[in-house]
C-alpha cells in the first residue's frame, strides 16, 4: 500500500518537484515548521466559540499577528474576521458605507474601479448596492488618470470610494498611484486598495503610506498559507483608524474594537483562525528584514522571467523603465495569429516538460495573453530552469511555420491531447505525445500502460 501511495504521489506535479508559476496564488512551497502547527490540537480542535478563558493563547497569536500587519501595512486597525480576499473587499466596503452613513452621507454610492481590476472588485461592490463606475486603464496598462479624475468631478456628490489594486493586475507598479489616492479623496471618497499583491509591497511600501484607506491582504498569497483550489484563505482588512469603528464585530462573540453591533461577514469571530499560525510562523520566522527580502525577490524574480523570456513572448505591460511588478503577462496574440498555436497548446507542451502551466486567462486581461508570477520559489535557480522549456515550446510552435516547411502533420504542439476538444482525426494522443521525465519516473508510458 506504501509502494502505491508513493507512486501516486510521484504522478503528481507539486513544489517539492517543480516550479509552479502561477505564483501568489497557488501553492507555496513552505517551511515545514511554519505548517506543523496547524497540526497541533491546541490549534487544530478549537472551537470558534469555546469560551474565551479556554482561548488564551489563540487569542494572543492572533494579537500579535495583528500587531505584524499593522506594521506591514501602515493601517491602525485589523479585522481578523474575513475567510478570503473578495470576503475582505466586502467587509472593506461595508465599512466604508457605514462610515458615510455615520456622517449623514449615506447616499454615496458610486465606486469608481479601473477596467484593469480583478473580477471580484466589481462583483463587491454590487453586493454593497455600491455603483460601479469604470474607469479607463492607458495603453501601457495604467489607470488612465485624467479619466479617473474627470469621473471623480462627475460624481462627487456622490462618490462612496475607489477600489484600486496595486500593483495592478497588469504587473506594474502604478507610478500615479498617491495623486490617484488624493483625488478620490478630495473629492470626498474612500480609497479601497485590493491588497491581493501585497507580496510587492512588503517592506518596502505599504497602502497605508500610499494613501489608502483601507485594504485587505491576501495572507493565503503574501503570507504563505496554501490555497490551491479555492481554500481555505484569510483575508483579513487594515483600516485607518476613521474606519476602524466600522469594521465587522459578531454578535455571539464581541471583538474589542469595532462599535459593538456591527454585524459579522463571516461565521466566526477571527475567521479561520486555525491557518493563522501558519502566516504568524513565516512572518515570525522570516522577520522583518527577511519578508523584505522576500518581496524584493518576487520583484526580481518576475524581472527575471520577463527578460529572460521577452524576445520570445512580448510582455504586455511594463512600467516607464521597462520593469514589471510581481508578474508579467505574455502575449501570446503573435504567435497565435502567426501559427495557430494558442496559450494552451504552449501549455500543454510546458507540462509535458514537467513544468505546470501559468496562469491564463483572468477577467479584463486582453484574450491569448499569459500571466507568468514566479513569486516565491522553491529555489533560485528554479525560475532559471523554467526558461529554457519555455523557449523551447516557442520553438516548437515556431518551426511550424519555418519558411519552405510543410505543415507538420506531427507536430507536437498543437496535437497534445486536451480531455475537453476532440482531437484531431488520425492522431493517437499517444503519436503525438513525448512522455515527460515525470512520467517516466513514475513508470507510465505514453501508451498509457502503468
Ligand atoms: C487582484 C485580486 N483581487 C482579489 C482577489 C480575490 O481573492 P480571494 O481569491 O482570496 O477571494 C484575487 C484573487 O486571485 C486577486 O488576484
Amino acid at each position: 500500500m506504501l509502494r502505491y501511495l508513493k507512486r501516486l504521489q510521484n504522478k503528481d506535479l507539486a513544489l517539492d518537484h517543480s516550479m509552479i508559476s502561477l505564483g501568489s496564488c497557488t501553492m507555496k512551497l513552505n517551511a515545514t515548521s511554519e505548517m506543523i502547527p496547524v497540526t497541533w490540537a491546541e490549534f487544530g480542535d478549537m472551537h470558534p466559540f469555546a469560551p474565551i478563558d479556554q482561548a488564551q493563547g489563540y487569542l494572543e497569536m492572533i494579537a500579535s499577528l495583528t500587531e505584524y500587519l499593522k506594521t506591514v501595512t501602515g493601517f491602525d486597525a485589523i479585522c481578523m474576521q474575513p475567510n478570503s480576499g473578495a470576503q475582505g473587499e466586502y467587509a472593506g466596503l461595508v465599512a466604508i458605507r457605514r462610515y458615510h452613513a455615520n456622517r449623514n452621507e449615506a447616499h454615496r454610492n458610486i465606486c469608481l474601479i479601473p477596467k484593469s481590476a480583478h473580477g471580484t472588485n466589481p462583483a463587491t461592490a454590487q453586493m454593497c448596492n455600491m455603483q460601479v463606475v469604470v474607469v479607463d486603464c492607458d495603453d501601457n496598462g495604467n489607470v488612465d488618470v485624467a479619466d479617473l479624475k474627470a469621473k471623480a468631478e462627475q460624481h462627487a456628490a456622490n462618490l462612496a470610494c475607489l477600489m484600486i489594486t496595486y500593483p495592478s493586475t497588469h504587473g506594474v507598479f502604478e507610478e500615479a498611484v498617491k495623486d490617484i489616492c488624493a483625488i478620490v479623496h478630495q473629492h470626498g471618497g474612500q480609497v479601497y486598495m485590493d491588497g491581493a499583491n501585497l507580496n510587492a509591497q512588503v517592506g518596502l511600501t505599504s497602502p497605508g503610506f500610499i494613501g489608502a484607506d483601507v485594504s485587505h491582504m491576501n495572507l493565503h498569497k503574501t503570507f504563505a498559507i496554501p490555497h490551491g483550489g479555492g481554500g481555505p484563505g484569510m483575508g483579513p482588512i487594515g483600516l485607518k483608524a476613521h474606519l476602524a469603528p466600522f469594521m465587522a464585530n459578531h454578535a455571539v462573540q464581541a471583538i474589542p474594537g469595532p462599535h459593538q453591533g456591527q454585524g459579522a461577514v463571516s461565521a466566526a469571530p477571527y475567521g479561520s483562525a486555525s491557518i493563522l499560525p501558519i502566516s504568524w510562523m513565516y512572518i515570525t520566522l522570516l522577520g522583518g528584514e527577511g519578508v523584505k527580502r522576500a518581496t524584493e525577490m518576487a520583484i526580481l524574480n518576475a524581472n527575471y522571467v520577463a527578460n529572460q523570456l521577452k524576445a520570445h513572448y512580448p510582455v504586455l505591460y511594463v512600467g516607464s523603465k521597462g520593469r514589471v511588478a510581481h508578474e508579467c503577462i505574455l502575449d501570446i496574440r503573435p504567435i497565435k495569429a502567426a501559427t495557430g498555436i494558442a496559450e494552451i497548446d504552449i501549455a500543454k507542451r510546458l507540462m509535458d516538460y514537467g513544468f505546470h502551466a501559468p496562469t491564463m486567462s483572468a477577467s479584463r486581461w486582453p484574450a491569448r495573453s499569459w500571466s507568468s508570477r514566479p513569486n516565491r520559489n522553491p529555489r533560485p535557480n528554479s525560475t532559471a530552469s523554467f526558461q529554457p522549456w519555455f523557449r523551447s515550446a516557442r520553438r516548437s510552435a515556431r518551426s511550424r511555420t519555418a519558411p519552405g516547411r510543410p505543415m507538420p502533420t506531427r507536430s507536437r504542439t498543437p496535437h497534445i491531447p486536451r480531455p475537453t476538444s476532440p482531437l484531431p482525426t488520425g492522431t493517437a494522443p499517444t503519436a503525438a505525445r513525448k512522455p515527460s521525465s515525470r512520467c517516466r519516473m513514475c513508470a507510465t508510458t505514453s501508451s498509457g500502460r502503468a
